[in-house]
């Protein structure tokens, strides 16, 4: 960079200590186009008014704190202006180079060299954003609750302005800004925003890529997208969604999708999609069904983190993958035409679905587990292990009334042209009473507006 761009750079000096301000910005002079402004309010008017490049801010002000001025920014304006926040803070002896690099705050005092670094380097940043085409980035929404949980963040984190405005908020490898995110949070803001290429980071799926790599070539991205894009009808068009809210049913078949896409990564699992495909219509269908009325239900339920709902939905189009193994003709086989060995070889697709999983090593022993358990109910009459209710996983309950509440909306289907989504809630509690977990029941009534029999309107 030419020393006449950057002096076309214009840094705003915020700070209530005159002398120290004044110091800094006549420090600052030679190199950038300097403004200053004694506290937040001044610097609020500022930045409304003028293309300001930088914001480099004082952390405790009267009136307005350097963060609540950087807060401010990220929700008032429609743009993100890079920042540092100078703290007295922190003690001298943290003050080494090195953290003065990596995070976005800075220890007072400062050798003046220093500083120039730091600006230097957020500049470049910037740049290096600004030529990154926001409206180009595919973003995948996570809870705040989620992104609290970790310190130090391996993915960019923004905020959503509008429909199609979003700004960064937090950035890779630097410490979370936590008061700046917790404020988002007070201020009504649930979720915040990843790149879809960083949800398997967010999910902590990984895998043994190395071996991935070794024995198999990559697999084509058009490959994944023929997938995606078939997985993505069915969720679309073939599963029942009748009263359910447009948006969220979307958003959540949109979610489905893209956990499916993350698990793709594996030349196995995709072979194993494929092959859940060539298992006909319904195990496919259901299967999918299954993911996302478990994570619909779970969000009902208040199971905010992406990564219980990424469980759930990997168990769902899993769980009956074991059924590939057994003779098509028992699988396709009205249950109730099944003679009883019949019926024990398809009751074995749980643990050759349990075996198939373990047998790809990347996939969370949460989500085996709750394969595992599938097909149990909470009084210890299900298979393959008749567990009761306090020896299975939480997460399993909700699984299972999903799994049996598309089985009786596909018996309706058949009988009836229109199927009664009241009706088969009834019929659920009435035949499963004790079986299923009644909040899974009632999420499902939340979920398409339904409410329990006898309780007020
Ligand atoms: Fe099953």
């Amino acid at each position: 960079m030419s020393k006449d761009n950057v002096s076309q750079k214009v840094i705003l000096v915020v700070d209530d200590d005159e002398i120290f301000r004044e110091t800094l910005c006549s420090g600052l002079e030679a190199a950038y186009t300097v403004m200053s402004a004694a506290n937040g309010k001044e610097a609020m008017a500022i930045v409304n008014r003028a293309k300001v490049d930088l914001i480099l801010t004082d952390a405790r002000m009267p009136g307005m704190s350097g963060y609540e001025l950087i807060e401010w920014i990220n929700l008032h304006l429609n743009r993100a202006i890079p920042y540092i926040v100078m703290t007295g803070y922190l003690s001298l002896a943290e003050n080494t180079d090195e953290k003065l690099h990596t995070y976005k705050t800075v220890t007072k005092p400062f050798k003046l060299a220093d500083m120039k670094r730091v600006i230097e380097s957020r500049l470049n940043q910037s740049e290096e954003e600004e030529n990154e085409d926001i409206s180009e980035i595919r973003f995948c929404q996570v809870p705040i609750s989620d992104i609290v949980l970790r310190p130090v963040l391996d993915f960019d984190i923004y905020l959503q302005l509008s429909e199609q405005n979003f700004v960064k908020v937090a950035y890779k490898d630097e410490e979370l800004p936590l008061a700046q995110i917790k404020k988002f949070k007070q201020k009504g803001v649930n979720h915040l925003y990843i790149r879809k290429e960083d949800f398997s980071k967010f999910v902590q799926f990984t895998f043994d890529l190395a071996k991935s790599v070794s024995s198999h070539p990559s697999i084509s991205p058009a490959k994944k997208i023929a997938f995606l894009d078939h997985a993505h009808k069915v969720i679309m068009g073939n599963i029942f969604k009748e009263g359910l809210d447009q948006q969220s049913y979307e958003a959540t078949a949109d979610f489905v999708s893209l956990s499916v896409g993350t698990v793709l990564e594996s030349h196995e699992v995709l072979d194993l999609l494929e092959v859940l495909k060539d298992l006909g219509q319904n195990v496919y269908t259901d299967s999918y069904a299954a993911a996302l009325y478990s994570v619909m239900i779970a969000r009902e339920m208040n199971y905010e983190s992406a990564l219980t709902a990424f469980k759930l939905c990997i168990a769902g189009v899993f769980q009956d993958i074991g059924k590939k193994e057994i003779d098509s003709e028992i699988v396709e086989k009205n249950e109730t035409d099944l003679t009883k060995k019949q019926q024990q070889v398809l009751e074995s697709h749980v643990v050759r679905s349990q075996k198939i999983l373990e047998s790809l090593k990347c996939i969370h022993s949460d989500i085996i587990r709750l394969i595992q358990e599938h097909h149990e109910d909470l009084e210890g009459k299900g298979y393959p292990f008749g567990k009761k209710r306090p020896e299975q996983h939480p997460l399993s309950r909700i699984l299972q009334c999903s799994n049996v509440f598309i089985e009786r909306i596909n018996l309706k289907k058949n009988e009836e042209a229109k199927v009664d989504v009241a009706a088969v809630l009834s019929d659920m509690e009435k035949s499963y009473k004790n079986r299923i977990d009644a909040e899974c029941i009632k999420a499902l009534r939340s979920l398409f507006k339904i409410p329990a029999v006898g309780a007020e309107v």
